[in-house]
C-alpha cells in the first residue's frame, strides 16, 4: 500500500494515555438499543486502558496461535496468497479447522486473512495489542470478526475472518476487469454498513473512537456488508465532564478532521468528519487526495465543497459511471449528509447514530436510488499487490515534514503527546 505523500507510522496505544482514564464501566453486550446488528462487550466492566497485556490476551476468547500453526495455515506465508499490504505488514490467504481453528489442508476448513507484523514496517507491538484489546471486546455484525493472535518470540500476527471482496478502497479506486465500479445502490449499502458499525463503537456503551475511518479500513463480505478493519488507533472515548482525550495526532491524510489536526484533541466528531470525507470518495469515485489531478483539485473536499452547496450543481460531483443509476433528490439528500459530516466546526455535524437513521431512511423512501444493482464480478480473493494506494497513515512529526505538500494538515505541531 505504499503510498508517494503518506506513509503509516508507529500509532499511538491506548494503554498509553493518561488522557483517557478508562474509568468508565460498560455493560456487557448490546442488542437492539437502536443500533442494528448483533453485537456485544465481553469483559466490558473492565476498562480497558487499565488492563495489562496479560489480561488482555487471556481474557479474550481469542485462539492464541503458535507461529508455526500460522505457517502451516498459511503454506509458509507463500507470496501467492498475500490479500493486500498494508503498514503493519502483510496480510495472508490461510486454511483452519472450522471446530479446532487447527492449521488445515489449503481448500478446506475454514479461509482466514492472517496479518503478520512487518518489523521494517510503519506500526509495532502497541497496535498489535489494541487491536486484540478492542476486537477481542467488541463483537458487530459490522466489525470484522477477530479469530485469534499469534505473540511467540519477536512474531506478531492476527488471525481474522476472510472477507471475500476485499476492501472498498480495492472496489472504488482501482481499474481492471477485476474491479467493476460499483454500483450506486451497493455504495449506499456499504456506507449504511460503515455507518452502523461507527454508531456502534461510539454508542454509550461502548464509547470508542476509531480514529482511521478510510475506504482501505472497510472490508466487505460476499453480499457487500461493510466490516470495519484496523483497531491500532482506537481510543477510549472521553470519560465523565470531558469534552475530548488529547493524543498525538495521527491518522490519514485527507480523512483527519480538520479540529483533530489542529490541536490533537480528539472526539467521536472526528469520526463523524472521516465518515464524510469517505462518503465524499463513494459519491464522486475520487480519493480524499489525488495529486496528479489538475490544480484546484487535489484535495477532494476543497474541490467539491463549492459544488455540494448549490443543489443543481451536486451532480457535478457525481461519478459519471453512475449516471442514470440515482435520483437528483437523492443525491441532494446524500451530498447534504456529507456537507453536514464535513462542517468545519464539529458541533454542526451529526452524531453516527444520525448519519445511521438518515441513511436508513434514505433507503426506504427510494430517494437513493432508481435501479436495481448491476450484478458485480466477484473480486478476485486474491487482491491485486498494494500499488498505487492513496493514503495510510501519518503521525504529527510525518505531518509537520510535510506540510510543504498538504495544505490541509498545516497546524500540526507535533506536541499533543499524552
Ligand atoms: N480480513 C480480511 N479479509 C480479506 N482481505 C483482507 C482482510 N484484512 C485485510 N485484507 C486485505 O489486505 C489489505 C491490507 O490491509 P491492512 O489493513 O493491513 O492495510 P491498509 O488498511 O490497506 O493500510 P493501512 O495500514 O494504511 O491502514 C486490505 O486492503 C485488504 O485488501
Ligand atoms: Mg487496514
Amino acid at each position: 500500500m505504499g503510498s508517494c505523500w503518506s506513509s503509516r507510522v508507529k500509532a499511538e496505544s491506548p494503554f498509553s494515555s493518561a488522557s483517557a482514564s478508562g474509568a468508565n464501566s460498560r455493560s456487557v453486550g448490546r442488542d437492539g438499543n437502536g443500533l442494528s446488528g448483533s453485537s456485544s462487550r465481553s469483559s466490558a466492566s473492565i476498562p480497558p486502558t487499565l488492563r495489562t497485556e496479560g489480561d488482555i490476551l487471556q481474557s479474550s476468547n481469542l485462539k492464541n496461535f503458535t507461529f508455526s500453526e500460522l505457517k502451516a495455515a498459511t503454506r509458509n506465508f507463500r507470496p501467492d496468497s498475500v490479500l493486500g499490504e498494508g503498514g503493519f505488514g502483510s496480510v495472508f490467504k490461510g486454511w483452519i479447522d472450522k471446530r479446532t481453528l487447527a492449521a488445515s489442508k489449503p481448500g478446506s476448513g475454514i479461509v482466514v486473512a492472517v496479518k503478520r507484523l512487518n518489523h521494517e514496517g510503519l506500526q509495532g507491538h502497541k497496535e498489535w495489542l489494541a487491536e486484540v484489546n478492542y476486537l477481542g471486546q467488541l463483537h458487530h455484525s459490522n466489525l470484522v470478526k477477530l479469530l485469534g493472535f499469534c505473540l511467540e518470540d519477536e512474531h506478531r500476527l492476527l488471525v481474522y475472518e476472510f472477507m471475500p471482496r476485499g476492501s472498498l478502497e480495492n472496489h472504488l479506486f482501482r481499474r481492471g476487469s477485476y474491479f467493476q465500479p460499483l454500483s450506486w445502490n451497493l455504495r449506499m449499502k456499504v456506507l449504511l454498513g460503515a455507518a452502523k458499525g461507527l454508531a456502534y463503537l461510539h454508542s454509550d456503551e461502548v464509547k470508542v473512537i476509531y480514529r482511521d475511518f478510510k475506504a482501505s479500513n472497510i472490508l466487505l463480505d460476499t453480499n457487500y456488508n461493510a466490516k470495519l478493519s484496523d483497531f491500532g488507533l482506537a481510543k477510549d472515548g472521553p470519560t465523565g465532564d470531558k469534552s475530548h482525550v488529547s493524543t498525538r495526532v495521527m491518522g490519514t491524510y485527507g480523512y483527519a478532521a480538520p479540529e483533530y489536526l489542529a490541536t490533537g484533541h480528539l472526539t467521536e466528531k472526528s469520526d463523524v468528519y472521516s465518515f464524510g470525507v469517505v462518503l465524499l470518495e463513494m459519491l464522486s469515485g475520487r480519493r480524499a487526495i489525488e495529486k496528479n489531478r489538475p490544480r484546484g483539485e487535489h484535495n477532494l473536499i476543497e474541490w467539491a465543497r463549492p459544488y455540494m452547496t448549490h443543489k443543481r450543481k451536486v451532480f457535478r460531483v457525481i461519478d459519471n459511471r453512475l449516471e442514470g443509476q440515482y435520483s437528483l433528490r437523492g443525491a441532494q439528500k446524500i451530498a447534504s449528509l456529507a456537507l453536514n459530516c464535513l462542517s468545519m466546526d464539529a458541533a454542526f455535524r451529526p452524531t453516527m447514530d444520525q448519519v445511521r437513521s438518515t441513511l436508513e431512511q434514505l433507503q426506504e423512501t427510494k430517494d437513493a436510488g432508481e435501479q436495481p444493482p448491476k450484478m458485480q464480478e466477484p473480486a478476485r480473493a486474491r487482491s491485486i499487490g498494494s500499488s498505487g494506494k492513496g493514503s495510510s497513515l501519518i503521525s504529527s512529526e510525518e505531518a509537520k515534514s510535510d506540510l510543504g505538500t498538504h495544505s490541509q494538515t498545516i497546524n500540526i505541531e507535533g506536541t499533543f503527546l499524552t
